[in-house]
C-alpha cells in the first residue's frame, strides 16, 4: 500500500484544497498556541513544524495515514532484522550498531557479537594511533590519516569530523580522497609525508571503481617512498571484503569488516567512522552513538503525534504530495555542519530517488525531493532569493545549535538573528502596501515607487521547519543524523517504496567502461556504435589528448 491507498487520502487531498485559501500566517494569527502545538522536543532539539501550512486536522489525518500504512509495524520490521530490503534480501541495522541489546538475529545469528568484537578492535586500534603506539614503517607515530573511499564511505566521517571538530585530537590532521579525478589524490598527497601518514581505505565491496583506482594510486606512492615492506604499516582497511583487502598487502589484524545488513549511507555508525573514531576518540564516539541510539528509542516508541523523524517524513510528504514543494533545502547555521547538507543529499536522494513501488510497479505521484543546501549566512548570499522569489516553493530545513563552539562577539547573535529572521521571512514575506511605504519613507517619486513595486514584493507563504539544538556535541549531532535515517525510512513507507537499495546508480558505471575502453582504443572504428553525440564526444577527447 502507498499512501494514496488509504483511506485518509481523499480527505488529505481535500483539505489541501480548503487550506489553500489561508496562509501560513493567517494560521499564525488565528492561534497564539500555535507554536506549542506545531512544535516537540527531544533531550536537547526542538523540532518546530509550525511554519507549514499545516492545521490540526491535517495533523490528524496524516498521523491517521500512517497508522493506515502499518508503520508501527514496520518500524519494528526494520529493528527486528526482518529483510525489509527486498531486492537485495537484506536486513537494514544500522540501527544495531548503536543498540545496547544484547542480541539482535540475522539468519540465525547473533550479530551484536560481530559488532561488539569489531568495534573492540577498533578502538583498540584507532587509540594505537592517537597515543603513538602504532608506528609507520620508519618508526615514526602517525600524524595524517587520509581516508579513500566514497559515497557512504566517505561522507559520514567527513561530515561528523568536521561537526565535531571541537572535539578532535589536535596531534592528528584528516584527508579524505574520494574523487577519480587525479586532482584529489595528487592535491592531497602533496600534503603528506608518507613516514607520517596512514590510509584508511574505507571501501565495503573493495572494488568500487574510484576507492581503488585511488588506493592503488596511494600504495605506488608509499611503495615508491619507503618500499614495499612499507605497505602494512601504512595502511589499514575498512571493507567486508577481507580477501581482497588482505590481497592488497593489508594486514588481517588491520582490516575491519560488517555486515551486508548495514548499507553503505548508513554505515558511519560502525568501522565506517574508524577516521572519525581516530579523531574524536572512543569516549566521544560512544556518546555520538548514544544520541543516534535515543533517537532510535524515540522513533521506535513515541507515538507519531510527538515522533520527531515521523512527524519530519510527514511535513515532507504533505510538502510533497499536497501542497506540490518538490525541493528541500538544508541549511545549517553553523560552520561545523558544512558538509551537512553534501550528507543529506545521498541519505536522501540514493535512499529515496525512485520510481518504481516495492511490488515492481511504476509510481504515479511524486517521491523524493530534490536535496540541497549550504552553511547560513553564506547561502543567504546566493541561492535564497531562489527561496523568496522564486517561482517554485522549497520547503526549508533551518539547524539553528544555539550555543557556539566560538562564541565570538557579536558573532553568534547575528548567525542566530539571520537564521531566526529568515524563517520569519519566508512565512510573512512582504505586502505590497508595506513596499510602497518603505518606498517612500527612503523618498522615492511615485513613478519609481511603481516601477520598482512588483520587484520588491515577497510572496510569502513558503514553508520551512526550524531545529533548535542547544549545542553541538557528539550527542546531539548523532541524534539529529539519526532523525534524518527514520524520516528517511518513514518516506519510503508512505510512497512504498524501498528505500535501502541504489540500482540507480549503476547504469552509468557500466557504460564507463566501455567508455574508458573506447578512449583506450587507438582505432575510432566502435565509435558508431554510440549516439552521434556520445560517439563525437569520445572521439574529439581522443583528438585533443592524442
Ligand atoms: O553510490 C553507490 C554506493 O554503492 C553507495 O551506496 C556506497 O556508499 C558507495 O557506492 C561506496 O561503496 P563501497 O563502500 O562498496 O566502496
Amino acid at each position: 500500500m502507498n499512501f494514496e491507498e488509504v483511506q485518509s487520502y481523499n480527505q488529505l487531498k481535500k483539505h489541501s484544497v480548503f487550506l489553500s485559501d489561508t496562509t501560513i500566517s493567517d494560521l499564525f494569527n488565528q492561534d497564539s498556541e500555535r507554536f506549542s502545538k506545531f512544535s516537540r522536543s527531544y533531550e536537547d532539539i526542538i523540532f518546530d513544524f509550525s511554519k507549514n501550512l499545516i492545521d490540526e486536522k491535517t495533523l490528524d489525518l496524516l498521523i491517521k495515514s500512517a497508522e493506515q500504512l502499518d508503520l508501527k509495524e514496520k518500524i519494528k520490521d526494520m529493528f527486528d532484522g526482518v529483510k525489509i530490503n527486498t531486492t537485495e534480501k537484506r536486513s537494514v541495522l544500522h540501527t544495531a550498531l548503536r543498540s545496547d541489546l544484547k542480541e539482535i538475529k540475522v539468519d540465525g545469528k547473533n550479530i551484536i557479537e560481530d559488532i561488539q568484537t569489531t568495534n573492540d578492535r577498533l578502538f583498540s586500534f584507532a587509540e594505537s594511533i592517537r597515543n603513538g603506539d602504532f608506528k609507520g614503517f620508519k618508526g615514526n607515530r602517525i600524524l595524517d590519516v587520509v581516508n579513500i573511499g566514497i559515497g557512504g564511505s566517505y561522507l559520514g566521517p567527513l561530515m561528523t569530523i568536521e561537526a565535531l571538530k571541537p572535539y578532535k585530537t589536535p596531534l592528528i590532521n584528516f584527508h579524505f580522497i574520494s574523487n577519480v579525478d587525479g586532482t584529489d589524490i595528487t592535491e592531497t598527497l602533496k600534503l603528506l609525508n608518507p613516514e607520517t601518514t596512514l590510509f584508511i581505505i574505507s571501501s565495503k565491496t573493495f572494488t568500487t571503481a574510484e576507492t581503488m583506482l585511488n588506493a592503488t594510486t596511494a600504495k605506488d606512492w608509499i611503495c615508491e617512498k619507503l618500499g614495499t615492506e612499507a605497505i602494512a604499516n601504512h595502511f589499514c582497511a575498512v571493507s567486508s571484503n577481507v580477501a581482497l583487502a588482505t590481497e592488497f598487502g593489508i594486514k588481517k589484524e588491520n582490516i575491519f569488516g560488517f555486515g551486508d545488513y548495514i548499507g553503505g549511507r548508513y554505515s558511519m555508525w560502525g568501522p565506517i567512522g574508524l577516521s572519525t573514531i581516530i579523531a574524536i576518540g572512543k569516549e566521544r564516539f560512544l556518546e555520538f552513538l548514544e544520541g543516534a541510539r535515543l533517537a532510535d528509542l524515540h522513533f521506535k516508541n513515541t507515538p507519531f503525534d510527538k515522533n520527531i523523524p515521523v512527524l519530519m517524513a510527514l511535513i515532507s510528504i504533505w510538502n510533497i504530495n499536497f501542497l506540490g514543494v518538490g525541493s528541500s533545502a538544508i541549511l545549517p547555521y553553523d560552520n561545523y555542519l558544512k558538509y551537512l547538507p553534501l550528507y543529506l543529499q545521498q541519505l536522501i536522494m540514493e535512499s529515496n530517488g525512485k520510481s518504481i513501488d516495492r511490488q515492481g510497479n511504476h509510481v504515479n505521484y511524486n517521491t523524493c525531493p530534490i536535496i540541497f543546501g549550504e552553511v547560513g549566512t553564506n547561502g543567504q548570499h546566493s541561492f535564497y532569493q531562489l527561496l523568496h522569489q522564486g517561482t517554485e516553493k522549497i520547503l526549508c530545513d533551518f539547524i539553528i545549535p544555539v550555543l557556539s563552539h566560538n562564541e565570538k562577539g557579536l558573532h553568534q547573535i547575528n548567525l542566530l538573528a539571520n537564521g531566526i529572521a529568515q524563517s520569519e521571512a519566508l512565512m510573512k514575506g512582504k505586502t505590497k502596501d508595506e513596499v510602497i511605504a518603505e518606498l517612500k519613507k527612503d523618498g522615492l517619486s511615485q513613478t519609481e515607487i511603481t516601477k520598482l513595486l512588483p520587484y520588491k514584493i515577497f510572496t510569502a507563504n513558503r514553508p520551512s521547519n526550524t531545529f533548535l539544538i542547544k549545542e553541538i556535541t557528539p550527542k546531539t549531532f548523532g541524534m539529529l543524523i539519526a532523525f534524518y535515517e527514520h524520516k528517511t525510512f518513514t518516506e519510503g513507507i508512505f510512497w512504498n517504496i524501498n528505500s535501502f537499495d541504489q540500482f540507480g546508480v549503476e547504469l552509468g558505471k557500466q557504460l564507463a567502461k566501455r567508455v574508458i575502453k573506447d578512449l583506450e582504443n587507438p582505432s575510432n572504428e566502435l565509435l558508431n556504435q554510440y549516439d552521434s553525440s556520445t560517439g563525437s564526444l569520445i572521439e574529439i577527447i581522443k583528438n585533443i589528448r592524442k
